[in-house]
C-alpha cells in the first residue's frame, strides 16, 4: 500500500466505534491520522491507538477538515446531518447507521456479496454499511443463492445487547448483579428486564406490526443481493447475551439443494466458517463468534415440510462482522480499487 489516510471516527467512545478503532489498528490499515470524534460529554476521553492516547474531540461541522475516510457510528440522525457535510469536505463517508440505507444512489455493501456496488460512492460520497444481523445472513445467503436460486427466507434473530449500544451491554450486567444479590432491578435502555428474559422486539415498532430491525432485514437482503424477487420474513428478537447475533434461517430454493450441497458450498464461501458436527455437540455459538470476524454456519439440514428447503444456523460477531469489520473491509476496498 503506498500510502496511508486521514480517517475520522464518528461515535468513537461507542460499542461499535471502539471495535472501528481497534479494527484499523488490527487489520493495519494504512492510517496517517486518526481523529476520533463523539458528543461533548465525551471531552476529555480518549481511545487507544496503536499504543499511543489520542483524545476525542467534539463532533462540529469543522472536524471534516483534511478527512478523507470517515467512518460513522453515532446513530441515525448524526449521520444525517454529518455524513453530506462530511463528504462535502472531500472524505468517502462509510456509516453503520441505517440513515442511507435504503436511498437507491446510496450503496449498501458487504465486501463477500457486493464488493462492486463501492463504485457507487461516487454518487453521493456515501456507502452505507448494512445492519448486524442482514450482515452475516447475506454472508450465508450468497453462495446458496448463486447456486440454487433462494425464493423465500424466513429468519428469526437471538441478538445480543451490544447492538444496542455500551448502554445496554451496562444494563444487562447491573440487572443480572442486582438479581443475583436480591437488589431492585433498573430498566432503562429496554422497556421491560433484559436479564434472564427474551423481548420480541428490536427497534421501533410500524404500522404493518413489524419493527423496524424485521423490515430493514427484509429490504436489505434484496438491495445488497440485487434481486427484489427475493421474499423476506423476519422475527428480531433480543436475547440476554453480550456479543454475537444467531440466526435461525429458513429458505426455499428455486432448484434442489441437499443439505451436503449447501456445506460443500458454505465452506468455500468467503467470510463463512461451516461448525456442523452434531455428534460431537459442534454448532455455532455467540461465545464462538465472539471476538473474530467469520461468519459461523452450522445445524445445516433439510426442510422436509417443502420440496425445495433448508434450516439453517448462523451466528457472527454483531460488533465486528456486524458492525465494524465491514466498515473496515469497505474501506480496505476503497482505497485499493478507488482512492490510491
Ligand atoms: P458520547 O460517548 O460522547 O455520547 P453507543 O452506540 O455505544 O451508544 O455509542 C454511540 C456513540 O455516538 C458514542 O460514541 C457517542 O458519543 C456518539 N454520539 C451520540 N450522540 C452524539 C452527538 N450528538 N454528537 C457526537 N457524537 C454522538
Amino acid at each position: 500500500m503506498s500510502r496511508a489516510y486521514k480517517v475520522a471516527v464518528v461515535g468513537a467512545t461507542g460499542a461499535v466505534g471502539r471495535q472501528m478503532v481497534a479494527c484499523l489498528e488490527e487489520r493495519q490499515f494504512p492510517v496517517a491520522e486518526l481523529k476520533p470524534l463523539a458528543s461533548d460529554r465525551s471531552l476529555g476521553k480518549s481511545v487507544t491507538f496503536k499504543g499511543r492516547e489520542i483524545p476525542v474531540e467534539v463532533l462540529t461541522k469543522e472536524a471534516f477538515a483534511g478527512v478523507e475516510i470517515a467512518l460513522f457510528s453515532a446513530g441515525g440522525s448524526i449521520s444525517k446531518e454529518y455524513g453530506p457535510i462530511a463528504a462535502q469536505a472531500g472524505a468517502v463517508v462509510v456509516d453503520n447507521s441505517s440513515a442511507w440505507r435504503m436511498e437507491p444512489d446510496v450503496p449498501l455493501v458487504v465486501p463477500e456479496v457486493n464488493p462492486q456496488d463501492i463504485a457507487l460512492y461516487k454518487n453521493r460520497g456515501i456507502i452505507a454499511n448494512p445492519n448486524c444481523s442482514t450482515i452475516q445472513m447475506v454472508v450465508a445467503l450468497k453462495p446458496l443463492h448463486d447456486a440454487a436460486r433462494i425464493k423465500r427466507v424466513v429468519v428469526s434473530t437471538y441478538q445480543a445487547v451490544s447492538g444496542t449500544g455500551q448502554k445496554a451491554v451496562e444494563e444487562l450486567a447491573a440487572q443480572v448483579r442486582a438479581l443475583l444479590s436480591s437488589q431492585e432491578v433498573v430498566k432503562k435502555v429496554y422497556p421491560h428486564r433484559i436479564a434472564f428474559n427474551v423481548l420480541p422486539h428490536i427497534d421501533v415498532f410500524l404500522d404493518n406490526g413489524y419493527t423496524k430491525e424485521e423490515m430493514k432485514m427484509v429490504l436489505e437482503t434484496k438491495k445488497i443481493l440485487g434481486d427484489d424477487s427475493i421474499e423476506v420474513t423476519a422475527t428480531a428478537v433480543r436475547v440476554p447475551v453480550f456479543y454475537g447475533h444467531a440466526e435461525s434461517v429458513n429458505i426455499e430454493t428455486e432448484r434442489k439443494l441437499t443439505p451436503e450441497a449447501a456445506r460443500e458450498l458454505l465452506s468455500k464461501a468467503p467470510g463463512v466458517k461451516v461448525v456442523d458436527n452434531p455428534a460431537k455437540f459442534e454448532y455455532p455459538m455467540p461465545l464462538d463468534a465472539a471476538g473474530q470476524d467469520l461468519t459461523l454456519v452450522g445445524r445445516i439440514r433439510e426442510d422436509f415440510s417443502i420440496a425445495h428447503g433448508l434450516n439453517f444456523w448462523v451466528v457472527a460477531d454483531n460488533l465486528r462482522k456486524g458492525a465494524a469489520t465491514n466498515t473496515v473491509q469497505i474501506a480496505e476496498i476503497l482505497i485499493k480499487d478507488y482512492l490510491r
